[in-house]
């Protein structure tokens, strides 16, 4: 593995030696003093043309701990507002010696154009409505974990139904390629003007009904509208999408008893989820969070740790 662009392009195998290195990597998370001298003298670039929270803040922290060296450009304060093209930006950052670069872009594809254009390695943290790999694998931990899979990282016999604004997603095609490489059935539901007209490409059978989408369900992942993304009046209204397609105490019952709730970030209470689902005992939302710094703390080690020499 030389960049890490989408879930779509590496095997099980590989997905499960990421997740593995992961739990290993969690166990530092949980020490007093959180500092491993592993990648020192590394340093990692985020260059960031949408707004993140949890995605951006992870990496740093995971570079941090194993003491490589965090640089995040802040594009709206960057030459990019003077015109710099993403080559001459990427080919810059490269030149000043970073030894990885993570990058979030509003265009499927420009991760994988700046890996082209690149020695050394690309992360995607997310690039339009494509793919966002490290979401997909701290994901695919967190029910691993909460399902007691961890020494297998085989998900066989579950079924996780994606609900929701499933055609601006990223998560929702990540996913979709790490929960069915780990052997899980994937569900996407959602209103039909949020589907994707590629469905049949990616290995999930869609429900356009959010009972038959939930009914059995062990795991729901709920996503964002996608306002960023979308054009105007794919939806009735948001009080119409939240009747319909929201998940809440009433829609949770469609699904297995104890179906696990889980959301990317950020949420909008009240929308896609309501307060007493998001924060319910069935919730791992921020667990996931959690896991996404180990998680990250795996890819970095990989691209750029000593294995790499
Ligand atoms: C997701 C994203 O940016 O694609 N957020 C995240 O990274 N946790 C989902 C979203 O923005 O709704």
């Amino acid at each position: 593995m030389r960049n890490l662009l989408g879930l779509e392009e590496i095997s099980a195998e590989e997905i499960r030696r990421l997740l593995l290195s992961a739990t290993g990597f969690k166990e530092i998370l949980s020490r007093p003093v959180r500092k491993a001298p592993t990648l020192r003298g590394r340093s990692m670039v985020t260059l960031f043309y949408e707004a993140s929270t949890r995605t951006r803040t992870s990496f740093e922290m995971a570079a941090k701990i194993l003491s490589a060296e965090a640089i995040n450009v802040a594009v709206a304060q960057s030459s990019v507002t003077k015109g710099e093209s993403l080559q001459d930006t990427v080919r810059t950052l490269q030149a000043l010696q970073m030894d990885c670069l993570v990058i979030r872009h509003q265009y499927s594809g420009a991760a994988e154009y700046a890996a082209k254009k690149l020695d050394v390695p690309v992360i995607n943290a997310g690039d339009g409505r494509h793919e966002h790999p490290t979401q997909g694998l701290l994901d695919l931990i967190s029910v691993c974990e909460h399902f007691g899979r961890v020494q297998s990282m085989d998900l066989s016999g579950l079924t996780i139904a994606i609900v929701g604004d499933i055609s601006h997603s990223r998560v929702a095609r990540s996913d979709a390629w790490g929960f069915s490489r780990l052997g899980a059935q994937v569900r996407f539901a959602g209103p039909k003007t949020l589907m994707p007209s590629n469905c049949r490409s990616l290995p999930v059978t869609v429900c356009s009904d959010l009972k038959a989408g939930l009914e059995g369900a062990d795991v729901i992942n709920v996503l964002r509208l996608q306002t960023e993304r979308q054009e105007k009046g794919l939806l009735p209204s948001l009080r119409e999408y939240s009747r319909q397609w929201g998940i809440s105490a009433r829609s949770m019952q469609w699904a297995k008893p104890g179906a696990l709730v889980m959301h990317p970030g950020p949420m909008n209470r009240g929308v896609e989820i309501s307060a007493d689902v998001a924060d319910g005992c069935h919730s791992i939302i921020f667990d996931q969070v959690t896991n996404g710094v180990a998680v990250r703390m795996a890819v970095l080690y990989q691209l750029m740790g000593v294995e790499r020499e």
